[in-house]
């Protein structure tokens, strides 16, 4: 397989492969925080994220939201459909916590009846300012049609994964997705892990998503294991 690599982000790299269609998505060890401002590398965090976006996407697909995840091709990669992305975040927020808290000046941990969405204009100088409908028409990130599906899907995914987690006793916080187009037709990319959602225990309320690296509370990539395993997620003994 010749593999060109054609963008390197914070966590991951994405090469071509001999499918014009499909990239290589390799998860780093690299996690940032702060806009990219703190950078460490995490031990196993490549591979428990590749297992565990492996293990979400399919869910996803089961359930008829649509992904670019196609297979895992090794222990820190796997093959995904190649997007072109809408450069916005979209947001969903079952329980308030960090920048909903700052703004809105709220208490973390309040429980968001209806869930919320927001989308973030991708752009870490910026520091990804939150942006909405207007703007995103306006400056042509996306078409209404694109907006409206994205938020469909966004809450469609919370249908599906608010159940999965809490039948295992987790709390899914809130979650960010990137969506792009695959000929034409917009589906969900980029990653679900415990890098861009927040997860607590059900019981306990410990904390076991990446505030852990952001907080510098320690354990990062365990809580994501045991986020992992407890979902059911068959991750590669240690050794
Ligand atoms: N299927 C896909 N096809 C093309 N690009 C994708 C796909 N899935 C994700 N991407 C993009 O690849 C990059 C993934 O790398 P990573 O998550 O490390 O980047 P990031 O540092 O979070 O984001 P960015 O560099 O864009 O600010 C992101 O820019 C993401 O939008
Ligand atoms: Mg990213």
């Amino acid at each position: 397989m010749t593999q060109t690599l054609l963008y390197t982000g914070k966590a991951k790299s994405l090469y071509t492969t001999d499918n014009p269609d499909q990239l290589l998505c390799i998860f780093r060890n690299d996690t940032s925080a702060f806009d990219g401002q703190r950078i460490e590398k995490l031990e196993r965090k490549g591979m428990v994220n590749n297992f565990f976006n492996a293990f979400i996407m399919e869910t996803l697909n089961k359930a008829g939201i649509p992904n670019h995840f196609v297979k895992r091709h090794s222990e820190e990669a796997s093959i995904v459909k190649k997007l072109t992305m809408i450069p916005v975040e979209c947001v969903v927020r079952n329980v308030a916590a960090g920048s909903l808290c700052r703004r809105l000046g709220v208490s973390a941990g309040l429980e968001l009846n209806p869930p919320t969405f927001e989308f973030f204009l991708k752009n870490d100088e910026l520091h990804d300012p939150m942006v909405n409908d207007s703007l995103i028409l306006t400056f042509n990130w996306a078409s209404q049609k694109d907006i409206d599906q994205m938020k469909k899907y966004a809450f469609a995914v919370n249908d599906v994964l608010k159940k999965l987690f809490l039948e295992a006793g987790l709390i899914l916080v809130d979650y960010k997705l990137e969506f792009g187009h695959y000929h034409g037709e917009l589906i969900l990319g980029d990653e679900f892990s415990p890098d861009g959602c927040r997860i607590w225990d059900a019981e306990t309320k410990k904390v076991l998503d990446k505030d852990r690296f952001r907080k510098e509370m320690g354990d990062v990539v365990e809580a994501y294991e045991e986020v992992a395993i407890r979902l059911g997620v068959k991750l590669p003994q240690v050794a």
